[in-house]
């Protein structure tokens, strides 16, 4: 089976088993990367935090953010390495000040309300302000073995916008959403700017060398329907438009879209051009598969806190998501978001072995 016949057969397939997955194409067993692969759950990470000073320090030091990226690898057996950075270094190349507080999150000082706060923002050039980013995909490119896959990623531009207007982190959004009714002009305005930054930065990471890019919209799922459509998908159909869809070697670069909590959306997420879905725990795989057909992949869709219980019980879960799509090609396996900070990494460990001797027996 094929999932993407959009891709042009005078380009290669790939190898690795992520990249061929995302594409539809046949598989030995089912790749596994996790969202926050790298990240607090892991001693070493914290001990090359410590060296960096804090977060923001660390994602803008390209030797030990290509360390960090690199660290889940030495650990588990994965099928990708995803970029360590965070999706707001965006809104800081803007000139947007953004600090990391301890236990707290991220808190920019100085929040946009309206119009006039967009000329606060400059547009940024990804080989100038995000420079660091670049240099860090360079520096893993080199240090990753062969045939392993670098994920990019960027924070969509609804996603990135709830930041920006509430400030940080939040558990209503009751600024973004007040705009959102009373000055959607506004909030078009900020998405319009985002479109433009992301896609030059997401092609420049793209000519450095990363093989597939996942749009991070953690937020989606705070939308109805049509708020969704025109303030979330549109500006990220906008973006997967302007995006080069080949590397250097000629093999096609996946565009997975991870809207969180979208699973009733997932027709309208599919006509945003993007080759895989990311799935949230609350969906079915062979339901979306049902709807979908085999013309996306699905990525996903363990619930991260399923890692809290027993090697045994993680084994189930594992053995229960892989078996929703059986031997049907197009699935990475995943959470349904990041692994928490207070993770024990050999719960990690347990959760890829299982995928890997679980899928292996499911294909034999
Ligand atoms: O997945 C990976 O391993 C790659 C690295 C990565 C990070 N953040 C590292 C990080 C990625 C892809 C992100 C994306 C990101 N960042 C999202 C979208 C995905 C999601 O989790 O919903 C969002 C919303 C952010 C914004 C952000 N960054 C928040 C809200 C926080 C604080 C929450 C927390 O866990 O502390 C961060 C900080 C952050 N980003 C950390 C890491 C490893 C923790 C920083 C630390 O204390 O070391």
């Amino acid at each position: 089976m094929h999932a993407n016949n959009t891709a042009p057969s005078i380009h290669p397939e790939p190898q690795s088993l992520f990249l061929r997955a995302c594409l539809g194409l046949e598989v030995r067993r089912t790749p596994v990367w996790l969202m926050r692969q790298a990240g607090r759950y892991l001693p070493e990470y914290r001990e090359v935090r410590k060296l960096a000073g804090d977060f923001l320090s660390l994602c803008k030091n390209p030797e030990l953010a290509a360390r960090v990226t690199l660290q889940p690898l030495q650990r588990f057996e994965l099928d990708a390495a995803i970029l360590f950075s965070d999706i707001l270094v965006i809104p800081e190349a803007m000139g947007m000040e953004l600090h990391f507080l301890e236990g707290e999150g991220p808190h920019f000082p100085k929040p946009l309300r309206r119009m006039a706060d967009l000329d606060r923002l400059v547009p940024p050039d990804p080989r100038n302000q995000l420079g660091y980013v670049l240099a860090a995909i360079r520096t893993i490119r080199q240090q990753l073995p062969a045939g392993m896959p670098l994920i990019g990623f960027s924070g969509s531009p609804w996603t990135l916008a709830t930041y920006m207007i509430e400030g940080g982190s939040s558990k209503k959004f009751s600024l973004i959403k007040t705009l959102l009714y009373n000055d959607p002009e506004f909030l078009e305005a900020l998405l319009d700017r985002l479109v433009v930054a992301v896609t030059h930065y997401l092609n420049a990471q793209i000519d450095h060398g990363v093989q597939a890019v996942q749009l991070f919209d953690t937020w989606g799922g705070i939308l109805g329907p049509d708020e969704y459509k025109r303030f979330s998908l549109e500006p990220m159909a906008r973006i997967i438009a302007g995006l080069k869809r080949h590397g250097s070697d000629g093999v096609r670069i996946p565009i997975i879209v991870f809207s969180k909590g979208c699973g009733g959306y997932l027709e309208t997420i599919a006509s945003s051009g993007c080759d895989v879905i990311g799935l949230d725990w609350t969906m079915a795989l062979d339901q979306a598969r049902r709807q979908l057909g085999p013309r996306i992949a699905l990525q996903g869709n363990l619930d991260p806190a399923v890692l809290y219980a027993t090697p045994e019980r993680i084994r189930l879960e594992v053995r229960r998501v892989l078996e929703t799509l059986g031997r049907q090609n197009g699935h990475i396996f995943n959470l349904g978001h990041g692994v928490e900070p207070n993770m024990d990494p050999d719960k990690v460990q347990t959760l890829i072995q299982a995928v890997h001797e679980i899928s292996g027996a499911l294909r034999a």
